[in-house]
């Protein structure tokens, strides 16, 4: 199995009894699942995605990716939560956090339209001169500010260097299958298109063309990818909260949650796991943050961190546990270098493997942090590789939705997302909102 659960580090916080007792409730959030008779069944497409994708477009995309490595220099993906975090967390988490300074045979890769920065903007346009481009936007509305703003510049900076005709060779577009007004201008300006599945949401996505394409770029293998989230669907699919990971890992986190134990940390101990914290943060943010309930998700690379919040983690609030993630076979062989002058009385550990140091460092950490009160979680991911990262990915989103319906939650949808663009829309004075305009210009 790529992915192991270990709970003795959990284990002093709660008692049998607790598990006992949650374990009807899990198995009922499983079994609806499975029937699809729980909130929001209509959006339970990702549940089977592994095996039950559409074979012609995989293929598609593979095509695309080859055709992209040729043609550019410079990819750039434009959209924004769900429509980038999976493809940024998978390309940081097995190539590089430093992907674009890499040595290598695949174009370098930047994600536009995830904030409205003005600035960022310039950068990158300046980054693509003199440079060939590909873009792919990816929007399942179609309608998203933010992705929708930078389109409209590089498909702009693309027709004014490459003519229309060029341009649209350029241009990739992963949307809606069939509504929407990015679907229907793509097909009418002969754009290849890809299909964010109707019953996919956008946190969801990653292991649809969503996520797949920019991967692809990347140099990732998809079929290690989608196998590996493949094991993931077959290992989990039943068992209680005593067999299978996943149901014990949404378990344990609500136990903890009805202890007061609200925010949770996911810990990264290597830099190629921020970006999945991101990811993950989203996930479990966005799917369970409503109906004034839900864990907090925060997240940390350690050991860097523990020299900043690893203050507040060891002795601030008590309202904190972390989830660890442990990669148990380094894929570096990197070792602690000899000093005859041993100047800073480290030489106890020369030529030890910086592989053993870190681990001692989270053994030494989950020791503190529990002595600490703070109860981990320890995820045990058996090796650095698409396909255990592909049984990861499954394995958090199937948690997530177990762990939204014990919470009472419809874990597929975002209302609260519509509230900043309202106003925003409003304030901006977006014809049809003219009665909300006055009144929050007012307020500020
Ligand atoms: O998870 C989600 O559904 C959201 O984060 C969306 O992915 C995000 O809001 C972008 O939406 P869209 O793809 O429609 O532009």
């Amino acid at each position: 199995m790529a992915l192991r659960l270990d709970d003795k580090f959990v284990k002093p916080f709660i008692t049998d009894e607790e598990i006992s007792a949650i374990a009807p409730e899990i198995e009922a959030a499983a079994a609806s699942l499975r029937a699809k008779t729980g909130k929001g069944a209509e959006m339970l497409g990702w549940l089977d995605l592994p095996e039950n994708y559409d074979k012609e477009e995989f293929a598609r995309i593979k095509a695309a990716a080859e055709k992209i490595k040729k043609t550019c220099d410079v990819f750039i993906v434009i959209g924004i939560g769900g429509s980038y975090l999976g493809s940024r967390a998978v390309i940081e988490f097995l190539r590089s956090p430093r992907y674009n300074l890499l040595k290598k045979d695949t174009p370098d890769i930047y994600f536009s339209g995830c904030n409205i920065s003005g600035s960022d903007l310039d950068e990158l346009l300046a980054i693509c001169e003199g440079r060939d481009v590909c873009i792919n936007v990816i929007s399942k509305s179609g309608t998203t500010t933010e992705p929708a703003v930078a389109f409209r510049y590089f498909r702009a900076w693309l027709e004014n260097k490459y003519g229309k005709e060029g341009a649209k060779e350029r241009i990739f577009v992963t949307t809606d299958k069939a509504r929407g007004t990015l679907k229907s201008f793509s097909t009418d300006a002969g754009y290849e298109t890809f299909v964010v599945p109707d019953d996919v949401g956008g946190r969801f996505s990653v292991l649809s063309a969503v996520g797949l394409l920019p991967i692809a770029v990347s140099g990732i293998n998809l079929d290690e990818l989608m196998s590996g989230a493949a094991d993931a669907m077959t290992a989990l699919s039943a068992g209680d909260v005593y067999t299978n990971d996943a149901y014990k890992y949404a378990a344990l986190r609500n136990i903890l949650y009805r202890k007061g134990k609200v925010t949770e940390i996911l810990v990264g101990y290597e830099p190629y796991e921020q970006m999945f914290c991101e990811w993950w943060k989203q996930l479990y943010g966005e799917s369970e943050g409503k109906d004034g309930k839900g864990l907090y998700p925060s997240s940390v690379i350690f050991s860097t961190d523990l020299h900043s919040l690893g203050q507040y983690v060891q002795s601030g609030l008590r309202t904190i546990f972390e989830t660890v993630l442990s990669v148990e076979t380094p894929d570096s062989e990197a070792k602690v270098p000899n000093d005859p002058a041993n100047i800073d009385g480290l030489n106890f550990l020369s030529g030890m493997p910086m592989a053993e140091v870190n681990r001692t460092a989270m053994n030494g950490t989950l020791l503190a942090h529990v002595d600490g009160e703070v109860p981990n979680i320890v995820l045990r991911l058996a090796e650095r590789s698409a396909r255990a990262l592909g049984y990861m990915i499954y394995f958090f989103e199937l948690a997530c939705a177990v762990s939204g319906y014990v919470l009472d939650v419809n874990p597929f949808d975002q209302p609260g997302v519509e509230a900043y663009k309202k106003n925003m829309f409003a304030l901006l004075g977006k014809p049809g909102y003219e009665e909300m305009t006055a009144e929050l210009r007012a307020r500020l």
